[in-house]
């Protein structure tokens, strides 16, 4: 999704809307741009491309000399990425740069271009300047935002300059994230902390419906009416070094190397006395007893994690649990209610699919919990309940860490659920917490063996289309494998239930085709195995994830991932399992020439539909 960042402090402008853009970067973009009041003036130097073509025309053209402005990364939505579809969009009197899609944006234009307004872009977004403009005419900003927002559908994210003055930047969102950074002497605006993190770590959240002023005396907040709010400072956790690579060479790699450290935080915050205790959020044994069902909805990753849990669930605490992909979720008109329990989960928090499917299920009247990364978040702040899942900042588009802390939380929550509920005793609650608390290290032994992932991952580097393949969790697991090898080696792959092959998929197997099969689950592995020699039977080059008891025929796989997962608890076996998948997926992506951390056509958090 498209970054914003704006500045107004003593500081060289220009390079501090660079230096923030950058920062987003991992938002996912196609083009850039940045306007500075230069004086009296605004300049405006914007591109196709990446920030590299944006440094190029700075260069070619001089870099605007300032301390006021605005800069935008841009994913496109409305119109091809393009030099004239980039933001800032201006029309003279007002310069914006905008993240989210404004769904009315057509009857808007066609009202504008009566009253005379001309439009160069295709882009919903330049509308919004034409908007401010019209609103403008007592040549009151405030006023003119206020009744712009007041005409606009969809979602947004605003950085707004006014060139009657120069000392003020303004901002306002709705749907779409925003952050005033407080400094000393000077603010920031920004799609997120990242941006702005260098030069503080004291921030404040807009709202939906919230306005900002920067200008010379600090940062004032707005509602919709203009009337002055007062908002709460807060502070980031996070510092600088967390927002770097620390040597790694791609952000992906060193969230993958992070997962044995974030996983053990998220048991030491969950973990009292050898139990799950999930009091400090709220939530207790009599409450867990309540719900008659539960919904699971996320989109990607996240409800591939959401699988994960279903199984751990329905297995442990006998309740049913429905897993719902958010997009369908939110349009199916699911039979949800009060005594139901919606869990929601999301990296980022923001993501549009399931931000809706949140507020769906608390109109149907359910009980919603959230188990998020990023807990400043839209998400984080409109669920019932709130976890947050402490896997510090994911900047990857690939989301690995976040998707083991997500699964530790979803465990420990099914336990105390199981439980609460009565279907497991006391011992049973202790010796599958010490079990998980026991999966940091089981991580880091396959993080260990990274020479073997990638050995793997060099088998499928000329392949064009593959098979993942398991039965229960190993499904589960498939899912979540075949999508970290799609979106960052571009290497098509399908995950199936192994026992479906034989209704279909097999027509596909043909000679060296790979099918990476994954068995941990004992006691289903000889069904999977014998999927294994079926396909291995009509040509297909197969590799094997499993533990390291599994017995196999000689030659009946062609590469085995043996993992010492000793007396792991099948349940618990996608925790290290997932970061074979992760490093595999890694490699793959590298030895494809791709950047793992900014594959193409993604965004790290899709705030639009
Ligand atoms: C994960 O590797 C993907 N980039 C993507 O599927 C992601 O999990 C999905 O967009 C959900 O994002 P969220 O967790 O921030 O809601």
């Amino acid at each position: 999704m498209c970054g914003i960042v704006g500045y107004l402090g003593a500081r060289d402008c220009t390079s501090v809307l660079m230096d923030g853009l950058e920062k987003l970067e991992y938002r996912g973009y196609d083009s850039a741009g940045i306007a500075v009041f230069e004086g009296a003036e605004i300049k405006t130097v914007k591109t196709r491309g990446k920030l590299a073509a944006m440094s190029e025309k700075l260069e070619r053209e001089g870099s605007p000399k300032g301390h006021c402005g605005i800069g935008h990364t841009r994913w496109a939505t409305h119109g091809e990425p393009s030099d004239v579809n980039s933001h800032p969009h201006s029309n003279g009197r007002v310069t914006i740069v905008h993240n989210g899609i404004i769904e009315n944006y057509a009857e808007l234009k066609e009202f504008l271009t009566e009253q005379g307004y001309t439009f160069l872009s295709q882009t919903d977004s330049e509308v919004v300047a034409c908007l401010l403009d019209y609103y403008y005419a007592e040549r009151n900003p405030l006023h003119a935002i206020t009744e712009t927002l007041k005409e606009l559908r969809g979602s947004y994210a605003l950085g707004i300059i006014f060139k009657d003055f120069p000392e003020r930047v303004y901002a306002a969102r709705f749907g779409s994230p925003l952050i005033v950074g407080l400094g000393e002497g000077e603010n920031f605006i920004a799609s997120d902390i990242p941006a702005f993190l260098k030069y503080t770590k004291d921030y404040v959240l807009l709202d939906d419906n919230e306005i900002v002023r920067l200008d010379p005396n600090g940062a004032r907040f707005f509602d919709l009416h203009g009337m002055s709010i007062e908002k709460e400072r807060q502070t980031a956790e996070w510092d600088v070094e967390q927002a770097q690579k620390c040597g790694f060479p791609h952000y992906m790699l060193k969230e993958i190397h992070e997962q044995p450290d974030v996983v053990g935080k998220m048991l030491d915050g969950i973990v009292k006395d050898g139990e799950p205790d999930f009091t400090q959020f709220g939530v207790t044994d009599d409450m867990l007893r309540g719900f008659r069902r539960v919904f699971i909805t996320a989109c990607g990753t996240a409800m591939y994690a959401g699988m994960v849990a279903k199984y751990a669930m329905e297995r442990l605490a006998r309740v049913p649990v429905t897993v719902e992909i958010a997009s369908e979720f939110r349009y199916m008109e699911p039979i949800v209610g009060e005594g139901d329990l919606v869990i929601v989960v999301s990296q980022s928090g923001e993501t549009a699919d399931t931000k809706a499917s949140l507020e769906l299920a608390k109109e149907l009247g359910a009980t919603t919990l959230a188990v998020v990364n990023v807990k400043y978040s839209a998400i984080a702040r409109e669920a019932d309940i709130c976890i947050n899942t402490l896997g510090g900042l994911e900047i990857a588009v690939a989301s690995t860490k976040a998707y083991s802390v997500q699964i530790t939380t979803l465990y420990l929550l099914a336990f105390r659920f199981a439980f609460a509920r009565g279907e497991i005793d006391e011992n049973e609650l202790k010796r599958l917490t010490e079990q998980l608390c026991g999966t940091p290290k089981l991580i880091s032994d396959v993080i260990e063996r990274s020479d073997e992932c990638q050995f793997i991952a060099s088998k499928l580097v000329n392949t064009e289309t593959l098979f993942f393949i398991g039965r229960g969790l190993d499904y589960a697991l498939s899912l979540e494998g075949s999508l970290k090898l799609k979106e960052i080696s571009y290497i098509h792959s399908e995950a199936y239930a192994a026992g479906e092959l034989k209704h279909g998929p097999i027509a596909l197997i043909q000679q060296n085709i790979p099918v990476i099969t994954i068995a941990t689950q004992r006691h289903v592995v000889e069904k999977t195995i014998s999927n294994m020699e079926e396909v291995k039977a009509r040509g297909a080059n197969v590799i094997m994830i499993c533990r390291e008891d599994a017995r196999v025929a000689d030659g009946k796989a062609d590469l085995r991932l043996d993992l010492a997962l000793g007396e792991l608890d099948d349940l618990l076996a996608p925790l290290p399992t997932m970061c074979a998948l992760q490093l595999i997926a890694y490699y793959s992506s590298i030895l494809r020439g791709n950047d793992p951390d900014k594959p193409r056509n993604l965004a790290k958090s899709v705030t639009t539909e």
